[in-house]
């Protein structure tokens, strides 16, 4: 059975990362992602497989509206509906986008809906494709033995956009593996505050900048393995939702499930829970805007993660202990942690300028005389009006530099 919400743990016991189904080893990853479903799932499975092919060739939306509806009922265990969420969220993405941004599919046909909502309420997420599939239940190790790198490591489905799509998932699972020492450590840094250890604090609060700017050289990785022009006219558009987006006002229609159109927010690392973890710990306090959207993308993360995240927040304050405490070489390692942040999100605001903005300038001076109806290109898939938030979001966090009493 899925782990739901685990009780809201008492305000001053530790953290155990078991209990919120994150792993030391592998942080919010989905340890050992299957790739396979039971034989009853085949007709789920053979459209999955071929999925770039069939959007591509425009057969997609023929093949689902042959699929049989399939009982949820033969699922088993945690991974297995994890896979059968990502495989259905995958061809809903692939089935609604396949003629492009300006024909998309109101209505989801009831052999997909029906089973995509089932298997959705029983993880707590929402029915679309989330982070939780794309990255964290999208990857295998071609050697088992071998090393976390993009060569070693394939996703499990796939979209148009070749190599590029390829990489642009694989280097967000490599983004969430460097994060796991630094969850780690965090949640010793939590324990440290709780028994007044500081050199446990010290350790930990390194640990955590050393992991954070691990993500930075991590993420640097998008510029090596993915284009630009693809990840703006062809990746983009299979994570767009059907909430804030122009292109889709009112919602889908999930027939069967509900009369009334349905609407969700697209897939975007956004939906990671990596950053809100951090600022979390470090306390980092973003602004009402920006607040609103990312306790919104909570929802879009599996319900243990979720809870990981409320019960940080509950923590004893980390800043209040530093300041309080006196100890000078812990608040140099807490400003340290949040400047490896600040340069973190300096940086994927750089990848967001590259890929977003000027990847959109570049079609739109290819086409002149057919701009976007829906001048998507300062939006992300999450729906944000990207740059401003992004920069507010920044912005917060270098507010968060701790300086001594005097
Ligand atoms: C080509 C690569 C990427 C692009 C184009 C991109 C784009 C965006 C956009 C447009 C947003 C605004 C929210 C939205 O509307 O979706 C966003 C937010 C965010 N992205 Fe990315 N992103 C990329 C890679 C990543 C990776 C690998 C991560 C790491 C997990 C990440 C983590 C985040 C986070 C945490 C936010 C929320 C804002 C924050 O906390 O700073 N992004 N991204």
């Amino acid at each position: 059975m899925e782990p739901q919400r685990p009780s809201l743990k008492p305000a001053a016991a530790s953290l155990s990362l078991g209990q919120y189904h994150i792993s030391e080893e592998y942080g919010f990853l989905l340890q050992n992602p299957l790739k396979e479903l039971p034989d009853h799932y085949r007709p789920w499975m053979e459209i999955a497989n071929k999925l770039p092919h069939l959007i591509e060739s425009h057969q997609l939306q023929a093949h689902v509206y042959k699929m049989p509806l399939l009982d949820c009922r033969f699922l088993k265990g945690h991974r297995e509906r994890r896979l059968a969420h990502l495989v259905l969220a995958a061809i809903t993405m692939g089935f609604v986008w396949q003629e492009g941004e300006t024909q998309p599919q109101k209505v989801l046909p009831r052999s997909l809906a029906i089973p995509f909502v089932e298997v959705s309420r029983n993880l707590g997420l929402p029915p679309i494709l989330v982070h939780s599939d794309l990255v964290l239940t999208n990857w295998t190790k071609r050697n088992p033995e071998g090393p976390w790198e993009i060569s070693n490591l394939e996703t499990i489905v796939s979209f148009p956009g070749g190599e590029s799509l390829r990489a642009f998932i694989l280097v967000t699972v490599l983004v969430e593996k460097a994060a796991a020492p630094g969850i780690k450590a965090l949640v010793q840094g939590v324990d440290a505050v709780l028994q007044h250890s500081q050199d446990t604090l010290l350790q930990a609060l390194q640990q955590v900048r050393l992991s954070i700017q691990d993500i930075t050289r991590t993420l640097a990785q998008m510029h090596d393995y993915v284009d630009p022009d693809i990840f703006y006219t062809v990746i983009r558009l299979f994570l767009s939702g059907w909430k804030d987006n122009p292109a889709m006002p009112v919602g889908l229609v999930y027939e069967g499930v509900a009369t009334e159109p349905l609407r969700y927010s697209g897939g975007s690392a956004a939906q990671s829970s990596v950053l809100q973890a951090f600022d979390e710990f470090l306390g980092i306090q973003h602004c009402k805007g920006s607040v609103g959207f990312l306790h919104r993308m909570r929802d879009y993360m599996p319900p243990s993660h979720k809870a990981f995240l409320e019960d940080l927040h509950s923590a004893p304050s980390l800043r209040d202990h530093i300041l309080t405490s006196g100890a000078g070489s812990c608040l140099i390692a807490y400003n340290q942690c949040v400047e490896a942040l600040v340069e973190l999100r300096s940086y994927h605001i750089n990848v967001v300028a590259r890929y977003i903005i000027s990847a959109a300038a570049k079609a739109r001076s290819r086409m002149p005389s057919h701009p976007s109806p829906h001048a998507p290109e300062d939006r992300g898939t999450g729906g944000t009006a990207v740059l401003s938030f992004l920069k507010s979001v920044r912005e917060k966090t270098v507010e968060a530099i701790l300086h001594p009493c005097a």
